[in-house]
């Protein structure tokens, strides 16, 4: 039997303030978390006892996913004192995994198709490890592999500084319970983690099987915004809704391509152009809503334009006289046009908010 271990700690500066009050792992993807989307790759390719490594956000996660029966998994949640890596969260999970083989996971990516096929393959080939590699532009920014001429790993390094091939280690990892014996063997690296990317190595010199398998399709770690945004875009290209399921329910307004609209929203007076999702309870009045958007619950947009952006739950945007594109607005947040004297833009806004005026 195949266990997995979903890593969802880390601290998520990349999304500050957004991860002040919630983990990355949290933030929605077309009004989901992405972490669930990894949840239910994992329980799609028929694996249900799942290990969730936690963090300092672990209230927030238990909250969310629970004993996993929601997604037809049994959840062991393993907190993790300290982020001192990948590796780490390995060797702290050695009780939950025992000598069963694992899928690995981190919480913040995502990747197309799922992993059932991989997880297949993986079992099939009957290798100790199977690592999943995909070309990307910035590759200092992960590990990196080396393969030979005949497509087999020749070196693993962690954020090369020059990094010798375009191929990243994708997020998605499987093992035997040899990887144990590699997680207690290395030594932390300049960063003062574990490095699973060094346990891999590892892996490889003491003459043990690992299978690299290139991916094709998308692939995202939603660190950063723009990572995100994306994310956001190909998902809701995937959208599967029909205009005419709405169109009559809001007359006077046009509905344009794909858009999926929650319980209990109000549009009024609006033009919305899919992809588009938007959650339950929200009003939207006088609005232009653009491709690429996903509007959380109890949202209220009036008399402005957005596109591309992500706005989460009871979040106000009123009166903005210019279109909001690439924006991800967290909960609650308010952005509203007033008559006040005298007339000048007033912020209030956490630590490490950014906000561009044109
Ligand atoms: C981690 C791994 C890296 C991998 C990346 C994939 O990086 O250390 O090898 O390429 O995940 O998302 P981190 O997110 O810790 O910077």
């Amino acid at each position: 039997m195949m266990k997995a271990l979903i890593l969802s700690g880390g601290k998520g500066t990349r999304l500050r303030p957004l991860t002040y009050t919630s983990a990355k792992q949290l933030v929605p993807v077309a009004n989901k978390p992405v972490l669930f989307y990894g949840i239910e790759s994992v329980v799609a390719a028929g694996i249900t006892e799942v290990g969730i490594i936690v963090g300092d956000t672990q209230e927030e996660i238990r909250a969310a996913v629970g004993d996993g029966s929601q997604f037809g998994a049994k959840v062991t949640y393993i907190p993790q004192d300290a982020p001192l890596g990948l590796a780490h969260a390995v060797l702290i999970a050695e009780e939950f995994i025992g000598e069963d083989s694992f899928v690995m996971y981190l919480g913040d990516n995502m990747i197309a198709g799922g992993i059932t096929g991989l997880v297949n393959e993986y079992l099939e080939l009957g290798c100790n490890s199977e690592i999943l590699l995909a070309e990307v532009p910035n590759p200092q920014q992960f590990g990196v592999a080396e393969l030979t001429e005949e497509g087999q790993i020749q070196r693993l390094v962690e954020k090369p500084e020059e990094p010798r091939s375009n191929l990243a280690l994708v997020g998605v990892y499987m093992f035997d319970s040899t990887i144990f014996e590699s997680v207690k063997r290395i030594q932390p690296s300049a960063r003062g983690e574990l490095e699973i990317t060094d346990a891999i190595q590892d892996l490889i010199d003491r003459g043990l099987s690992v299978h690299p398998h290139v991916v094709r399709g998308w692939w995202k770690d939603t660190g950063k915004l723009e990572d995100m945004l994306e994310a956001n875009r190909i998902i809701l290209e995937t959208l599967d809704v029909r205009r005419s399921d709405h169109q009559h329910r809001y007359p006077g307004c046009q509905l344009e391509g794909r858009v999926e609209i929650g319980e209990g929203t109000e549009i009024v007076d609006s033009v919305i152009r899919g992809p588009v999702v938007i959650g339950a309870g929200s009003r939207i009045e006088q609005a232009f809503v653009g491709p690429y958007t996903s509007i959380g619950d109890g949202c209220t947009l009036i008399g402005c334009e957005l596109e591309n952006s992500i706005i989460l739950e009871g979040s106000e945007i009123c009166r903005v006289p210019r279109r909001i594109d690439g924006s991800l607005i967290g909960r609650n947040a308010r952005i509203v046009a007033t008559d006040r004297k005298p007339k000048a833009h007033r912020f209030m806004l956490g630590d490490n908010c950014e906000v561009e005026i044109s």
